[in-house]
């Protein structure tokens, strides 16, 4: 089995390449990533090259993409523009990646006839009351609120138009918050531990009441892969793990677990159109594929996840400046 993972360079997907490494002994393994700030070569050193090789490229180059597809037998598409942040402050690489790389997988996809998986997230379905009992699930309406999350649900749709009107042979999964290793220090759980990590104060968005469903990256994976193997085509999966955490209880969590008092936080301007609820119903992928999530304590992943940080000063420090720059430009 070839697979080729875009996007494998990245947060999920090189845990994914990790992941399927160890799963699968006998597939190669063709990462496409175009090494975006996002992007990071040393998140699949220890890979044997014989079984893994990255090809440093975009998305969007046709005649590459056309290249690698006649190449594998199946592909997963991690790559995205992925930070609401900074779809707030420039959406334009958001469009060219999401929509437009989508789009030209998809054609690679119907020109070569390979399976193809896209990797989306829940934020497509916008919001939830924090009362509202109903979670997300495979037929709740689109109605994404930011650049990054309105993008994601373009590209989403598109995958539904090529599976009913050329016959590509793709799935969908909508998966929750993820965290664990090599997540970028601009995202929410790695920027407050490395804050910690360097003396200063965790950053609360607005009164930290906003609610997200984490799921451990490494469930993300195994999940994928069920999908990858056994699902239908056509159809769209949720994932998740009920993970469901207000801001401010993930924020105590670390302090605590890093020793410090919980109350040594720090509130800063709210992000506009900020998500309150995220919550993710997952009985069709469970009752469907059998598949079941494995870190379903969150206190242990993320004591695991701040060891990680700890360990690993040499990966993330050379882009928390620059990252904590962005954000005082930004007032957050
Ligand atoms: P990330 O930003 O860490 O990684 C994205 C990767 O894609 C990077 O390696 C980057 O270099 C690469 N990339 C960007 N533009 C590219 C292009 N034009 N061509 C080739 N490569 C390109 O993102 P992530 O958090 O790992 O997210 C991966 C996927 O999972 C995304 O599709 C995202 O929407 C989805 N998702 C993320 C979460 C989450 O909590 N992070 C949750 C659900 C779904
Ligand atoms: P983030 O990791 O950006 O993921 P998403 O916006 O895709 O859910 O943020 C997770 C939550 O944490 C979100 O409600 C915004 C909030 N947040 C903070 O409170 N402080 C921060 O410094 C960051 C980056 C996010």
């Amino acid at each position: 089995m070839k697979i080729l993972v875009t996007g494998g360079a990245g947060f999920i997907g090189s845990n994914f390449v990790h992941y399927i490494y160890r799963e699968r002994p006998d597939w190669q393994i063709t990462v496409l990533d175009a090494l975006t700030y996002a992007g990071n070569k040393a998140n699949l050193e220890g890979l044997d090259p014989q079984r893994v090789a990255l090809v440093i490229g975009d998305i969007c180059d046709e005649q590459l993409v056309d290249q690698l597809f006649a190449d594998t037998d199946a592909v997963v598409h991690f790559a995205a523009e992925s930070h609401n942040d900074n779809s707030l402050t420039n959406p334009r690489p958001f469009l060219d990646t999401n929509i437009i790389g989508t789009y030209t997988l998809l054609e690679a996809a119907r020109k070569h006839n390979k399976r193809l998986h896209h990797i989306s997230t829940d934020e497509v379905y916008g919001d939830l009351e924090l009362d509202d009992p109903n979670k997300f699930n495979e037929n709740t309406t689109y109605n994404p609120s930011s650049p990054y999350s309105s993008t994601k649900a373009g590209s989403d749709l598109l995958v539904r138009a090529w599976v009913r009107s050329f016959g590509v042979q793709a799935t969908i999964s909508n998966c929750s918050n993820n965290y664990g290793p090599y997540q970028h220090v601009e995202k929410f759980i790695p920027r407050q531990i490395t804050e910690v990590l360097e003396g200063r104060k965790p950053k609360l968005y607005g009164s930290g009441e906003n609610v997200r469903d984490w799921i451990h990256t490494e469930d993300h994976s195994s999940a994928v892969l069920t999908i990858l193997e056994k699902g239908k085509i056509g159809e769209t999966y949720m994932i998740g793990a009920e993970g469901e955490k207000n801001n401010k209880e993930v924020v105590e969590m670390i302090l605590e677990l890093m020793g410090k008092d919980k109350s040594d936080y720090e509130h800063v301007n709210d992000r506009p159109g900020h998500d309150l609820r995220y919550a993710i119903d997952a009985t069709k992928i469970k009752s469907e594929l059998g598949w079941q999530p494995k870190y379903t304590d969150f206190r242990s992943g993320l004591a695991d996840t701040i060891k990680w940080y700890q360990d690993n000063e040499a990966w993330w420090k050379p882009q928390k400046a620059e990252t904590e720059a962005k954000y005082q430009e930004i007032g957050r």
